[in-house]
């Protein structure tokens, strides 16, 4: 094979997405929406969920693991969808390995620190994400001047599980979340978890209408994107849409998680095959 071919070759690869479950979903949506050429490799590692209560150290072992299953697939760049993983162990796997990884939590903290007027930021998370503080890090690297106010959420994630998108219980619970940030009059709010893009509504509508929200979801596949065209990677190809161009593989559960993937993706999920993620 020529040179060519190979570069062909290796634009032809997937991408890898994971997640500790489900709520890299809508990571890998924002991907197939905004460059629909990429196949994807999904792993949600629904086995050991939840990230966001566990230790840093816990979180970098798991998030190699996967990381090392999905180079055994020949991605060719790999997407940590999670926020709790992003802000515990991208920057330790990045130096590990020699294909490019991104996180969900840099792109977040860009765009946030670009579209705050008044420089008084919110961040919604995990205990995890919250608690390392990344989200303030990276937006005081862009602009020392900007105050970041971090409420971290738990409840959200098995609310948004249960399919209580709209409901009077997550509307309380997000009036009682929000009550402090709304008090330090933020005017821009990151939705630092996976699964807050899904209750987006509710969230504005309790933040109020002057508050910008952050989907790092969005800013993380306009990122890829940037960077599969920067290292001549992205697929310029036409694929055959369809499942056919993704593949969902998790550590448990997988029929329990291709109900709540139909439920968000456009296209029904033909399959989702359980691995033992330990093995890796
Ligand atoms: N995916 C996680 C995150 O974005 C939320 C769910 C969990 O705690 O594992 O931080």
């Amino acid at each position: 094979m020529s040179l060519a071919d190979d570069r062909e070759a290796l634009r032809q690869a997937p991408v890898g997405v994971f997640d500790s479950g489900v709520g890299g979903l809508t990571v890998a949506r924002e991907i197939m929406r905004q460059i629909p050429n990429e196949k994807i490799i999904y792993f949600g590692d629904t086995a050991r969920v939840p990230y966001g209560s566990k230790s840093k150290e816990t979180i970098t072992r798991y998030a190699r693991q996967i990381v090392r299953f999905l180079q055994e697939q020949r991605v060719k760049a790999i997407v940590a969808a999670c926020n709790t993983a992003s802000a515990y162990a991208l920057d330790e796997i990045e130096g590990e390995i020699d294909i490019p990884i991104i996180g969900v939590v840099k792109p977040g903290a860009r765009v946030a620190a670009e579209s705050t007027k008044n420089g008084r930021v919110g961040v919604i998370g995990t205990e995890g994400t919250i608690g390392s503080r990344i989200y303030s890090t990276y937006i005081k690297e862009i602009n020392p001047e900007i105050q970041v106010m971090g409420k971290a959420c738990p409840l959200f994630v098995p609310l948004v599980e249960e399919g209580l998108w709209q409901d009077p219980v997550t509307d309380e619970i997000a009036k009682r979340y929000l009550g402090g940030l709304i008090d330090s009059e933020i005017d821009t709010l990151i939705l630092g978890c996976t699964h807050y893009p899904l209750i987006r509504s509710t969230l504005g509508r309790i933040i109020g209408e002057g508050v910008t929200l952050v989907n790092p979801a969005y800013e993380t596949a306009r990122e890829l994107k940037e960077l599969l065209e920067r290292e001549q990677l992205l697929n310029e190809k036409k694929q055959e849409l369809g499942m056919n161009c993704y593949r969902f593989y998790v550590s448990d559960m997988a029929e329990k998680f291709q109900s709540f993937a139909n439920s968000i993706l456009k296209y029904g999920i033909l399959s989702a095959r359980k691995i033992d993620i330990e093995h890796y």
